[in-house]
């Protein structure tokens, strides 16, 4: 009889994402007079821009001739595309990463799911709590945790809360972990590390030989030019870190797909045997082995995010979903609520008001507003009392929204 990977019994009933879907479309299919709007899961609203949609055309016809048809391409990603990463996302911030350190895929969600693998079963691992839940769960799916105890914590892995409390600026741990997963700006409280908050986090994995994996999935979404947008903007992050990157949120390619990793040549880890091994001949082993890349028109729509215009269009989306997160920002800040992120980031983080639970809060919009958003529960322990808006949304979607859960805030007054 075939066993299964009993760890997949230890995860909650379902991926976040998923159940926050089930339970909307069971309330429409009970309530279908409902206009609901979706503020929840962060996916993007506006169309592909034009440069990006004549780049992939044009590889689409390249595909349709003998002369210049192409197959497998190479694992890593087409060098076209890893030189213009390499050139504007990084040498224009004066920031040493070569084409031949970058790893192209088809989301930040697979790579910061699949990176464990290369690391040892017992590395101790630990997390910003709220979290993207991708980080938990794949360690869990892995073996490296126990069952979960009554405050949702997975047994084996070190939570570093994360609230108002600490500015969501969480202590160093107690006890010495391996692997550190940091997200900023943050998914889902919307706040972002300065250059000293990360310089500390890289002294600290320095000091105890801990490797930081570090999403910057959203750092395009940074308006402030002080804050940091890549890790490897502080001295010495190349030997501790691997960053993670994606053209889903900024570009608009969440159902296109395309991301990158970054896994500099001279980060190392040790063997079993205490060797030092270089963790880029491990990515690229895990890689050429279970993944054949990114589809060559997608790659070429990446490469003009980097063209003259692709950039102009891109900052385009951006500030397009940036004016709807001071909207939801200043219209809940309005309504007294505790409101963070929402500034450099696209997510909105708020307190739940009269200390409701995040789930609760999540039914009571769902059912008397018609909104979507993601409780802060779903997102880890320390989230339990937050609720995370998005604002990958139509403008007059988040207007709408705001204007309900105002009007339903004051009626509870
Ligand atoms: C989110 O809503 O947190 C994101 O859409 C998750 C993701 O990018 O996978």
């Amino acid at each position: 009889m075939a066993k299964i990977n009993s760890s997949y019994q230890k995860l909650k009933a379902g991926y976040l994402f998923p159940e926050i879907a089930r339970r909307v479309r069971d309330f429409s299919a009970a309530n279908p007079e409902a206009k609901i709007i979706r503020l929840g899961i962060g996916d993007v609203v506006l169309p592909l821009p034009e440069s990006i949609r004549e780049a992939m055309k044009k590889a689409i016809d390249e595909m349709g001739k003998a002369e210049t048809f192409r197959g497998y391409g190479p694992e890593q990603g087409y060098e076209f595309l890893r030189e213009a990463i390499a050139k504007h996302d990084y040498a224009s911030r004066s920031v040493n990463v070569s084409a031949d350190e970058i790893f192209i895929s088809d989301g930040s969600k697979c790579d910061t799911g699949n990176i464990q693998e290369i690391f040892s079963l017992d590395s101790r691992i630990a997390v910003v709590d709220p979290v993207y839940p991708v980080y938990v769960d794949t360690n869990v799916m892995a073996g490296r945790t126990g069952g979960m105890d009554a405050g949702g914590r997975y047994d084996g892995i070190i939570y570093m809360p994360s609230t108002a409390e600490n500015q969501f600026r969480p202590e160093f741990p107690k006890e010495k972990p391996d692997l550190i997963y940091l997200c900023s700006p943050n998914n889902p409280t919307g706040t972002v590390m300065t250059h000293e908050d990360l310089g500390k986090w890289v002294d600290y994995a320095r000091r105890t030989e801990a490797i930081i994996l570090f999403d910057s999935a959203y750092h395009e979404f940074i308006a402030d030019p002080t804050l940091p947008r890549s890790i490897y903007e502080i001295d010495g992050a190349r030997g501790v870190a691997i960053e993670f990157r994606s053209f889903s949120k900024n570009a608009g390619f969440t159902g296109t797909r395309c991301a990158f990793t970054v896994v500099p040549k001279d980060l190392r880890a040790k063997n079993d045997s205490g060797e030092y091994v270089t963790v880029h001949s491990l990515w690229s082993r895990r890689q050429s082995t279970k993944f054949n890349g990114v589809s060559y028109p997608v790659q070429r729509g990446a490469e003009a995010v980097y063209s003259e215009k692709g950039q102009a269009e891109t900052r385009g989306l951006i500030a397009y979903y940036m004016a709807n997160a001071k909207l939801i920002r200043e219209g809940l800040e309005a309504t007294g609520l505790d409101v963070y992120g929402g500034v450099n980031a696209p997510y909105v983080w708020i307190k739940t008001p009269s200390k409701m639970g995040s789930w609760e809060f999540f039914d009571m919009l769902l059912k008397e507003a018609h909104v979507v958003g993601t409780p802060g529960a779903g997102f880890g322990p320390s989230g339990e009392g937050y609720f995370r808006l998005s604002s990958f949304a139509f403008r007059q979607n988040v207007e709408e929204a705001i204007t309900r859960i105002k009007t339903k805030l004051a009626s509870r007054v």
